[in-house]
Order: structure tokens, then C-alpha cells, then sequence
């Protein structure tokens, strides 16, 4: 059996196992995929370790700016993120890192959403390490504009210098915009606590405007609520990207492409 995990701290509640083994089943790729807890103090150590037998592993939080660092190569995408989620053994021993977040919001946004997102203007909220990880996908689907929006302006305007080359990209804060948007991402980390970024609600076009929140949880999360409130044309939560992140993962591991839809499905009805 070839070997693959994912790396976190904690991970006790990581879905990851179920997703790949559900591949691997679908699949009929031999491999055993467990969620190992990485110490704080000797990520590297550990990665090490598991990789001298170990083919590839995912990483979550909060390893994947380490994970960045002790990979020997990177692809485009993950150098632009600044953060590695996925680690593949190449044939000569040495680390190959990926990101595939971003890759699997488009996928979801896109394929399982059916949004095209060329031509249209998007609203991101947040600047932390999800967002960065983001950027450089949503940005290759050649919207209009993306705005960049941040509690704390300066990471905003950061991120938008550093990634101004690759698309029309604007940094501002919460309660500087209000003109009707197509798609708006929570990017933020305020939903872990129930909490709301303080935006117009007019940035929302009743029957037009699509909310999407990163986080996901059994129910709605409050910027979800927030957005249905408001005539949102829908609310999506971000347990497709999960899936979709590990079936890219599963791909750059594997050569080989899971059918996300039933695993989705399934990971949807353990959640209800
Ligand atoms: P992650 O890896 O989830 O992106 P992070 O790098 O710590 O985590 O970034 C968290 C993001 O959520 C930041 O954009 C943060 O805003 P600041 O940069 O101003 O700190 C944002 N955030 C967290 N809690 C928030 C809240 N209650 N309201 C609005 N934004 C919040």
C-alpha cells in the first residue's frame, strides 16, 4: 500500500481521511491515507520521518507556511500562495510542495456552482493566509475586478501589490465600498466565531449577487445567513473547496482524477 496523510495540530476532526479513502475506493488506487498529529515544535522532523517511507501528504493548520519552507520544489501556484497543502514524493527523494485551495474554490465556483466568473466583478474579504492562497486562481478566471477587502487595511494593500501583475486587483476596507457586486468570497476567519465582516448590505444585488463563505459547519454560517437575509441569488458554503481541494491533491499524487460529486454528497449528508 502506498502511504499518504495529512499533517495538522490538531487533527482530530480532519475530514481528510474519509475524502481520500472514498477516492481511493472509487478509484481502485492502492493506498492507506491517515491524519497524523505533527508536533508544534518539529513539524519538519516529523514530515521527514513519514516521507521515508510516505509518497505524499496534505498539510492544514498550522503547518502549511512550514510546509512552504521544507519543500525542495514548488509549483507556480504555491510559490504565489506562500503556502504548501499538498507534498508529493518525486522519484528522486526530493519534495515536491503544491497548494491546491485555490484551485478547488474555482472548481467548486465553476464546475459544481456553474458560475463563469470571467468579465464579472468579485469581492474577496479577508488578507490572512486563505485569502493569499486563493488570489492567483481567481484571478487566472480573468474577472473584471477584484476587490480586496480587510479589517486591517495595510494586509489588503499588501496583497494587492503582490499579486497587482497578475489582474485588476483593489485593496479596501470594510465600509469603504457599497455598489452591487456579482460573487463575494468570506475569505475571513470571523465565521469560526460567529461573527460578521461589517459590509453594505447593498454590496449584495437581490436575485443577482452569489455569497460564498470559505468555512462550512452543519449550519448556515453567519455570513451565509447574513447574505439570504439580504436576497443573495445563493449562499455557498466552502465544504465543496475541501473536497475539491483533495481531489486536485489526489490528482497531482496520483495521476488520476476522483469524481467528486458522490463524495461530496456523502460528506454533505454526515454533516446534516
Ligand atoms: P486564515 O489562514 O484563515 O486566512 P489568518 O491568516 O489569521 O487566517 O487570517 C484571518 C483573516 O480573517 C484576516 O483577514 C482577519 O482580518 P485582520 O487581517 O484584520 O486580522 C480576518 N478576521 C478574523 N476575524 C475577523 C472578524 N471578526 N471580523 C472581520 N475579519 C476578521
Amino acid at each position: 500500500m502506498d502511504r499518504y496523510c495529512v499533517f495538522g495540530n490538531p487533527i482530530g476532526h480532519s475530514k481528510s481521511p474519509l475524502i481520500h479513502r472514498l477516492f481511493a475506493a472509487q478509484t481502485g488506487e492502492p493506498l492507506s491515507y491517515d491524519a497524523l498529529l505533527a508536533p508544534l515544535d518539529d513539524f519538519t522532523g516529523f514530515a521527514r520521518a513519514f516521507f521515508a517511507e510516505g509518497l505524499g501528504a496534505n498539510v492544514t493548520v498550522p503547518f502549511k507556511e512550514e510546509a512552504f519552507r521544507l519543500a525542495d520544489e514548488l509549483t507556480a501556484r504555491a510559490a504565489r500562495a506562500g503556502a504548501v497543502n499538498t507534498l508529493k514524493k518525486l522519484d528522486d527523494g526530493r519534495l515536491l510542495g503544491d497548494n491546491t485551495d485555490g484551485a478547488g474554490l474555482v472548481r467548486d465556483l465553476t464546475v459544481n456552482a456553474g458560475l463563469a466568473l470571467a468579465g464579472k466583478r468579485i469581492l474577496l474579504l479577508g488578507a490572512g493566509g486563505a485569502v493569499r492562497g486563493v488570489l492567483a486562481p481567481l484571478l487566472a478566471e480573468q474577472p473584471a475586478e477584484l476587490v480586496i477587502a480587510n479589517r486591517t487595511v495595510a494586509k489588503a494593500e499588501e496583497l494587492a501589490r503582490a499579486f497587482a501583475d497578475l489582474g485588476p486587483l483593489l485593496a479596501s476596507g470594510f465600509d469603504w465600498i457599497d455598489a452591487p457586486v456579482d460573487l463575494i468570497v468570506n475569505g475571513t476567519s470571523a465565521s469560526l466565531a460567529g461573527e460578521l465582516p461589517p459590509i453594505a448590505p447593498s454590496l449584495i444585488r437581490p436575485g443577482h449577487t452569489v455569497c460564498y463563505d470559505i468555512m462550512y459547519a452543519k449550519e448556515p454560517t453567519a455570513f451565509n445567513r447574513w447574505a439570504a437575509e439580504h436576497g443573495a441569488a445563493r449562499t455557498l458554503d466552502g465544504l465543496g473547496m475541501l473536497v475539491e481541494q483533495a481531489a486536485e491533491a489526489f490528482f497531482v499524487w496520483r495521476g488520476v482524477r476522483p469524481d467528486s460529486a458522490p463524495v461530496l454528497a456523502e460528506l454533505r449528508r454526515l454533516l446534516a
